[in-house]
């Protein structure tokens, strides 16, 4: 066997295990641009009628639950909505269920999740006092990347999401979700370390990208840029009086 050959296979397994496909690649990106364009068209505008109509989570997770236009609502085995504390003003989002999560119904509870609980605790932060969702409510088959059509359909849902919770910061974890909700054509390399806006008609809410656990899982060295970004993030809690 070659050694590339056998690197991508540790990488499959390893994103087998994880349940999470975090890497940073041209595709992803190409597939965000192309969602977001997805999304701005008026294929989406049924659905979004219908959820404008919404005023409370129960009946978002209900939509969610019986909507069956995506297909990976037919192929994982749970409906993945939210965990933590609904009045909370911290909102995490992340990018997709992977298997333990789709097991469990409950977003971050496999291995990348224990490693993100580690990283909040160290600035206090824990499931009594943030409210955690993602992107796509439901596990991609194999853990593969969610394509553009699938995060596409599923924007509006967590755009609703942050409407009903009203968070008074987010953050975002992983490229594709900070791709996506922030609607930028850039890396997670290049949107994290600083702050940014996220921005739905009036709505406005900063929002900080860091780099998804699971990445970290496979290169502890970068660590240290989500350290520095997390005290970032503690600052502008501690500025802002939410914990
Ligand atoms: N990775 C995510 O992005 N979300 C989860 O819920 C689990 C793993």
């Amino acid at each position: 066997m070659t050694k590339s050959f056998e690197k991508n296979i540790d990488d499959l397994k390893f994103q087998i295990e994880l349940g999470v496909s975090e890497t940073i690649s041209a595709n992803i990106t190409k597939d965000i641009n192309k969602a977001n364009s997805l999304e701005t068209n008026s294929s989406l505008e049924h659905d979004s009628n219908e959820l404008s109509e919404i005023k409370t989570l129960n009946d978002l997770q209900s939509f969610i639950e019986n909507y069956d236009e995506c297909e990976l609502s037919h192929t994982a085995r749970s409906t993945v909505f939210c965990d933590g504390n609904v009045d909370a003003e911290i909102m995490l989002i992340g990018e997709a269920p992977g298997n333990q999560e789709d097991i469990e119904g409950k977003p971050f509870v496999g291995k990348s999740g224990q490693l993100l609980d580690k990283i909040l605790e160290t600035i206090n932060i824990n499931r009594t006092n943030c409210y955690i969702s993602n992107i796509i409510p439901w596990r991609p088959p194999g853990n593969r990347n969610p394509t553009a059509e699938e995060i596409s359909m599923c924007l509006p849902f967590i755009k609703k999401h942050i409407e009903l919770i009203n968070p008074k910061v987010l953050l975002l974890v992983g490229s594709i979700s900070s791709k996506s909700i922030l609607n930028k054509n850039l890396g997670i390399t290049k949107l994290r370390g600083e702050w940014h806006i996220y921005k739905d008609g009036e709505i406005e809410i900063p929002a900080l990208p860091i780099f998804h656990p699971a990445y970290l899982l496979r290169r502890p060295n970068n660590k240290s840029y989500v350290m520095r970004d997390i005290l970032l993030f503690k600052r502008k809690i501690q500025d802002m009086k939410i914990l």
